[in-house]
């Protein structure tokens, strides 16, 4: 990998981040927050195989909306380590047979969001910058476990931040 100067953040050098880039997937598949974007309305009945391996009837005409949450956590998609923060699941070699719609803090298929990649680099070059001006330690008031909500983010996010120079 090579070194960032402060003045050096671009696109290219972004790109090439490949563990940041596993790092913001696995944050984004424990913490989708747009969760509530993905409704779909049936265009015609259809009878669905859940993973767990039960039917599920959806009439035409039915609003339904995916558990993206829970989809994200699911052992029989993601696991017997669903709930635990392991960025090197997106290795090429771990990545084989997860279905297709199996990560979905963007959505899938014809909708899904067009400014993901933008959105993917934004965040990377976001967390590039801080980290090269600030350091983040936990402290003795941080919860280990944060609990999350759709849209206002963490209920709680006590760390120091402390400018590195
Ligand atoms: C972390 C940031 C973002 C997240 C998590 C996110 C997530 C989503 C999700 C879940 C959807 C619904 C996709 C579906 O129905 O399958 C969506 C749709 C959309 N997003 Fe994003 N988005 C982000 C950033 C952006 C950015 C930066 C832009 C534009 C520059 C953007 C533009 C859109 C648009 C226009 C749609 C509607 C697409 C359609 O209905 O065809 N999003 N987004």
């Amino acid at each position: 990998m090579s070194f960032i100067g402060a003045d050096d953040i671009n696109y290219n050098k972004i790109k090439d981040l490949e563990f940041l880039d596993k790092f913001v997937k696995e944050t984004a598949r424990l913490h989708p927050f747009a969760f509530t974007a993905t409704p779909r309305r049936a265009i015609e009945t259809v009878t669905l195989k859940c993973s767990d391996g039960t039917f599920l009837r959806i009439d035409k005409g039915t609003c339904i909306l995916p558990n993206i949450p829970v989809i994200s956590v699911d052992n029989n998609v993601w696991g017997k380590d669903a709930t635990e923060f392991n960025p090197d699941r997106f290795l090429p070699e771990n990545n084989g047979n997860r279905h297709p719609m199996a990560w979905l803090p963007f959505g899938a298929g014809p909708r899904i969001c067009p400014g993901k990649n933008l959105a993917m680099h934004e965040t990377k070059a976001t967390i590039v910058k801080l980290l090269k001006e600030f350091k983040f330690e936990i402290c003795n008031k941080t919860e280990l476990n944060e609990i999350t909500r759709s849209l206002t983010g963490f209920e709680s996010l006590k760390m120091k931040i402390l400018p590195r120079d």
